[in-house]
Parts: structure tokens; sequence; C-alpha cells
């Protein structure tokens, strides 16, 4: 079993996942992207070769998915429209890839018998009060708020019920926001960054107070791998790092980070529906399979990405007034 068939290896999450797997196993791996907006073969250029191939296509396309599949032993499915601010705007695409798309996996997947890993979000639980000493487990009900989550619940329902209907070999795994290098710069953490790199002042949505549990996309990773190799079939592990910070903290450690005054940002236009805290409690992820995240502390996470945003300009700016002009037309 050391052929893996990655979907979405070419986005934020997929390509840490792809450098991961290069590193650190002997899997032979290919990557079945679209190259979206959100896709940049350059991301995993640097692993492609006798180890890694590139695919561009469709995961909605099912004669290539079947034709893929065929050559593979475990597919790992990270492949979505993965934006809340774009599902408020244009959800189409977002049905389209993230059940749509995860649907033609999976019927390939059964009728092959591959076994199949299903990448998702805990966005898929709604949002927790900022003061509920609860944090979302994997009996937590799911409650989604925007396009963005309840298409990616959707696709969850979607894997479970082949999983008890059709026996399908899979595993799901709920990952809180991963940070990082290769991060399109339209999400967050990134966005900021470029902006101070830019000379442009970082944006927060309504007050700020909004809490995200973060993760570093490399702690996702790994914790993705163990999951492959030794979760038990037709079960979900929630993915954290305890990493909660509210989004005026993260805009602060970054100013500080880049030696700009604290308070140098702007608060802007709130996101509709916006979830209010997300907080995983990765106990089980943990206990069964012994997972520990290795990115410890935020602050040094977050110098290592403004460090990665520094050096790899060429990666990010030709997209950088484009998304900019994105938001200040929607007052963001
Ligand atoms: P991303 O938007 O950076 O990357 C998505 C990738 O999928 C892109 O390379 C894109 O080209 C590709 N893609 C999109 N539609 C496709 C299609 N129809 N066929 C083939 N390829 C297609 O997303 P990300 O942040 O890397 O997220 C990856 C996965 O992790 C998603 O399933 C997301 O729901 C999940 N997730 C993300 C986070 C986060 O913080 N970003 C947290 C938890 C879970
Ligand atoms: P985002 O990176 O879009 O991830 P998600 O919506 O999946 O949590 O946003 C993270 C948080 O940051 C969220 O509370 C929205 C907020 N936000 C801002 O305050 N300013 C911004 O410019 C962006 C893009 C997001």
């Amino acid at each position: 079993m050391n052929r893996m068939l990655i979907t979405g290896g070419a986005g934020f999450i997929g390509s840490n996942f792809v450098h991961h797997v290069i590193n650190n196993t002997d899997y032979h791996v290919t990557v079945l992207d679209a190259l979206t907006y959100a896709g940049n073969k350059a991301s995993i250029e640097s692993v492609l070769g006798d180890r890694a191939v590139f695919v561009h296509g469709n995961i909605g396309d099912s004669e290539l998915v079947d034709r893929l599949m065929s050559g593979t032993d475990v597919i790992v499915h990270f492949a979505a429209e993965s934006h809340n601010d774009n599902s408020l705007n244009n959800p189409r695409p977002f049905v389209d890839t993230n059940i749509v798309g995860t649907f033609t996996l999976i019927e390939s997947a059964r009728r092959h018998g591959k076994r199949f890993h299903h990448i998702s979000t805990d966005e898929v639980y709604g949002d927790l009060e900022l003061n509920d000493p609860n944090r979302f487990t994997e009996s937590t009900p799911y409650n989604p708020s925007s396009p963005y989550s309840s298409t990616k619940a959707s696709s969850d329902l979607l894997v479970r019920a082949w999983v008890r209907s059709f026996g399908l070999q899979a595993t799901l795994s709920n990952c809180s926001n991963n940070y990082g290098p290769f991060q399109h710069i339209e999400k967050f953490i990134p966005r900021q960054i470029t902006n101070v790199l830019s000379g442009i002042r970082p944006k927060i949505y309504g007050t700020g107070n909004n809490v995200r549990d973060w993760i570093h996309a490399d702690d996702h990773s790994s914790a993705v791998l163990k999951i492959v190799e030794r979760g038990e079939i037709g079960e979900t592990y929630l993915i954290g790092a305890d990493g909660e910070k509210s989004n005026l903290e993260v805009v602060q450690v970054i100013l500080d980070a880049m030696g700009q005054p604290t308070d140098s940002f702007d608060f802007v236009e709130d996101r509709s529906g916006h979830d209010l805290r997300y907080a995983i409690d990765s106990s089980k992820l943990r206990t069964s399979l012994d997972w520990r995240p290795r990115y410890t502390n935020f602050e040094e996470g977050i110098v290592a990405t403004i460090t990665w945003y520094t050096e790899n300009r060429s990666w990010w700016e030709n997209d950088k007034r484009s998304v900019e002009e994105t938001y200040r037309s929607r007052g963001q």
C-alpha cells in the first residue's frame, strides 16, 4: 500500500501535506487538482519527479477519477472550495466541488474498494459562545452556519453514509484553522502579513473578538498521516492544537513581529453570519493514535510564516491587487 492519490494537492493544506508525505514516507503520490484560483502548482513544483506526479483535472470528472482510482491504494481528499467569504457571494462552486465532487470520489472509491480519507473542518459544528467551557468533540451535533461549512457538513455526511451503507473503507478528520506557508492571501493571516509587506494596514472584521483555534499546517499533515495509517475505519477524528486566539490578538502578534505599532490596523465591515468562536478538543486523536503537535508556540510559528511570505513575494505578489480590490468593493 504505497500509492497515494491526493486531491487538492496544489492548495494550501494539500501542498503542505504533499511535502510532508514526500519528506517523511516512501509513498508514491499523484496529485489531482483543478488549479482553481486557489491552486498553485508552484507550491509543489520542488517535489514533483520520480515519487510525485501532477494531474490537472476536476474531482467531478468521473472518468478521470475512475482511471486514477484504479492506480492508487489510498485517497486523501483535500480538494474543496474553502473560503467562507466567497461562499457568501457565489455558493454554486461550493455545492459542485464540496458535495458533488466528494460524491464522485466516494462512488469511485467504493467501486474500486479503495481506502479513503476525507478532510473536513470544525466549522461543521457551528460556533461556540466566548465563555463556553466546552469545546467541539466528535459527538458535537452538526450545526453549520455558512454555505462553505454547510457544504463541508454535507460531504461529511455522504462519507459517513457510504461507510455504513456500502462498507466504504473511510476515515474522516475535522481540523481547526490552519496557518503556515502556501496559504492563499485571501485568508486572514496571510492577508494581514502581505498587507503589512505592501504598506496596507491590516483589516479586522467587526469587533475582532471572534476566536479561532490555530494549528500549523504541518501539524495537520502529521495528524492526517497518522489517521490514514492507523485510524479506525468509519471513525472521525478532530484535529486541533489548543491554539485559541481572538482575531485582534492575532493581528497584534503579526504587527509586533513585523516591527509595527500594535494599533496600526483598521476595523472593517463584519462578515454576514460570522461564527463567533471555534475550539477543538483533540483528546481522541491524542489518546487513541498518540498524536502531538510540534508547533506549540504560536508566535514562533507566525514569525516563520512571516519569513516565508517575505522570502516568497513572487508566489503571492501578482494576486495582491485583485484580492484587495475585491475586499474593498465589499467594504472589507
Ligand atoms: P485551498 O482553497 O487552499 O485549496 C483547495 C485546492 O483544491 C486548490 O488547489 C484548488 O485548485 C483545488 N480544487 C478546488 N476545486 C477542485 C475541483 N473541483 N477539482 C479538483 N481540485 C479542486 O483550501 P485549503 O485551505 O488548503 O483546504 C483544504 C481542505 O482542508 C478543504 O477540504 C478544507 O475544507 C479543509 N480545511 C481547511 C482549513 C483551513 O484552515 N484552511 C481547516 C480545516 C479544514
Ligand atoms: P478566515 O481565514 O477566512 O477563516 P475562517 O472563516 O475559515 O475562520 O478568517 C479567520 C477569521 O478572521 C474569521 O473570524 C474572519 C476574520 N477575518 C478578518 O477579521 N479580516 C480579514 O481580512 C479576513 C480575511 C478574515
